[in-house]
């Protein structure tokens, strides 16, 4: 049985449908990722499940039974939220005692356990200094610290990491990754950036509009999008139209407008004659000299229109010969290497019959 499970979940403001018919199940011991642009309706469904808001329609369960009516204070889980909400007045040490004071646990119980959990998050040296004198990675550590104090079976995080600067986010995405697999609590993350949820989940439901649009592993959420708006919120893309020609054993045969014929993986939807989108990752893509790919079925002669140095990578805008334009991404392997090809180069764009992903939707 499922750990947590969302039945037809729905909420509404008005004439406004936030949460739409949510459904899923979260396992033990997992950590799951609710992803998508904000208003999408994420941070509802977290107060949902933590008990501060209520379904209109559908039920939440825990061991599969329903929580309706459960206080947020009954329910075996701790939210922590993007501005920590840590106590001013009060030190680290008594911030992450106090859920378990509340409790009403005995005095040295309570000094145990904060010692145990600030250990956990590398903060025992600063246990009696103030919120004020600590950093930002250190106070959503003590929020962490905080949340993981009486054992919850369930950590809600909404944005927590959404206040700090790139480095200490990623930082704090390794230390998540080990807390949540060394203590083994079930973790729903909130986020509105892609990068940290491929980074961080065993399995994301990526969210559109009051919906799931995808819910699977990060590998097949990049890999496999199912439709353009998931292709598209993932990481880069390009989409291109495109007709499906041939279906045939393990591959489609499409007709793609600005580049011609075009050989991509077969999809279970696709039928001869359907109109559709061909989406294409930039690391998919070769570029070389005109007439370097002989080798793959799928090439398109362009020119380099621009280019996008980020120290690693490189990547390439090459227009095609219809103006179709495609991204295409290099490592700068070589030492010293800023680019392989400059503006004006006119070069070959290539692929192969497996990269791509044709969706119909
Ligand atoms: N209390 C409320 N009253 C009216 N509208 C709300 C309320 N809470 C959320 N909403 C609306 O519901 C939608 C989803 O909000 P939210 O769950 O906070 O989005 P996210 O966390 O994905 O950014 C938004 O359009 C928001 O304006
Ligand atoms: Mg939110």
């Amino acid at each position: 049985m499922a750990l947590l499970e969302l039945r037809g979940v729905t909420r509404r403001f008005g004439g406004f449908t936030a949460v739409d018919q949510v459904s899923f199940s979260v396992e033990a011991g997992e950590f799951f990722t609710l992803l998508g642009p904000s208003g999408c309706g994420k941070t509802c469904i977290l107060r949902m499940i933590a008990g501060f808001d209520r379904p209109d329609a559908g039920d939440i369960l825990l061991d599969g039974a329903s929580l309706a009516g459960l206080a947020p204070e009954a329910r075996p889980f701790h939210t922590v939220f993007q501005n920590y909400a840590l106590f001013p007045h009060m030190t680290v040490a008594q911030n992450v005692a106090f859920p378990l004071r509340m409790r009403g646990r005995d005095l040295g119980a309570v000094r145990v356990r904060v010692a145990e959990v600030l250990e956990m998050v590398a903060l025992a040296p600063k246990a009696q200094q103030y919120p004020h004198e600590l950093s930002g990675g250190q106070k959503q550590r003590v929020a962490v610290a905080r949340a993981l104090a009486d054992l919850p079976r369930i950590l809600l995080l909404d944005e927590p990491l959404g206040a700090l600067d790139a480095k200490l986010r990623e930082q704090m995405q390794v230390e998540l990754i080990r807390l949540q697999r060394d203590i083994g609590i079930t973790f729903i993350f909130v986020t509105h950036a892609q990068p940290e949820a491929l980074a961080l989940s065993h399995r994301i439901g990526v969210m559109r509009q009051g919906s799931i649009a995808q819910l699977d592993t990060p590998q097949r959420i990049y890999g496999n999008p199912v439709n353009r708006f998931v292709a598209d919120f993932i990481g880069h893309c390009t989409l291109i139209a495109a007709t499906v020609e041939a279906v045939e054993e393990d591959r489609l045969v499409l007709a793609c407008d600005g580049l011609g014929r075009i050989e991509a993986p077969r999809n279970g939807a696709a039928h001869a004659g359907q109109r559709g989108t061909l989406s294409l990752r930039p690391e998919q893509l070769r570029i070389g000299a005109p007439g370097s790919h002989a080798d793959l079925p799928n090439r398109a002669a362009g020119r380099i229109l621009d280019l996008l140095y980020a120290g690693d990578v490189t990547t390439y805008i090459v227009e095609c010969a219809g103006g179709l334009r495609l991204e295409a991404l290099l490592a700068n392997a070589a030492p010293g290497r800023t680019h392989a090809h400059e503006v004006g180069d006119a070069v070959e764009v290539a692929w192969s019959a497996a990269a791509g992903t044709y969706l119909h939707e």
